[in-house]
């Protein structure tokens, strides 16, 4: 249940409908409560382990998340209900979308600092993966602080493809071109060049 083409958590999804309560207006048990907003999430979570185990099952949440409309009245309230429960679960990891991204792009209206790590940080066990608008000085400062495992990077990805090595390196990145994404074609997926060859160039 990691992000990918089929089945993204977060970010207005599925899964993000239900635990909300801008979208969620159920009235049956998978609405209202914390309990029942997050009863679909965990009772998929649950299933899928039962078939591939926990160690290779991970959660992809958006604490505070406002793509697609997405809003909740009381958002730490909710998301520290659900990453206690999922806590209890044993996942590969749960991955945490900073609210100052919203899906690709920058929410200057939010906290600019990195909230949603910190704040499940505390209560949940596992390891943490933190997404959203991080460079290379941000991830090394929310790693130090203890407030996350692991930091992934999307937009800094599709420019460069040896982003380690270039973070690594502290050599400069290719400026990601927005037009190309969601193009459909190889055009800006396979054609950012390697800092190596740039520099060959
Ligand atoms: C082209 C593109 C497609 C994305 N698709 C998804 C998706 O399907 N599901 C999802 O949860 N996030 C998706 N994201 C959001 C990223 O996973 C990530 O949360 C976001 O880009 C913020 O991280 P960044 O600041 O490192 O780019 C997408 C981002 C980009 C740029």
């Amino acid at each position: 249940m990691h992000q990918n083409q089929s089945h993204p958590n977060g970010n207005g999804y599925l899964f993000d409908q239900f635990l909300q309560d801008g979208s969620n207006k159920r009235t049956d048990s998978y609405g209202g409560s914390f309990e029942n907003r997050a009863r679909f999430l965990l009772e998929a979570t649950r299933a899928v382990i039962s078939v591939w185990g926990s160690d290779k099952v991970a959660v992809r949440l958006g604490p505070s998340g406002s793509f697609g409309d997405m809003a909740d009245s009381n958002p730490e309230g909710l998301f520290t209900y659900v990453a206690t429960e999922l806590g209890k679960l044993d996942l590969a990891y749960l991955h945490l979308i900073e609210p100052r991204v919203r899906g690709n792009v920058e929410d200057d209206t939010r906290d600019p600092n990195p909230v949603a790590a910190k704040l499940i940080r505390s209560i949940y066990p596992g390891t943490i993966i933190a997404a959203g608008g991080f460079k290379a000085d941000t991830a090394e400062a929310i790693i130090a602080a203890g407030d996350a495992n692991l930091v992934a990077f999307g937009r800094d990805f599709i420019s460069n493809p040896d982003l380690p090595e270039r973070l690594r390196r502290k050599a400069p990145l290719n400026p990601y071109d927005r037009e190309t994404f969601f193009g459909g074609t190889d055009i800006g997926y396979v054609d950012y060049p390697f800092y190596d060859q740039r520099v060959a160039a």
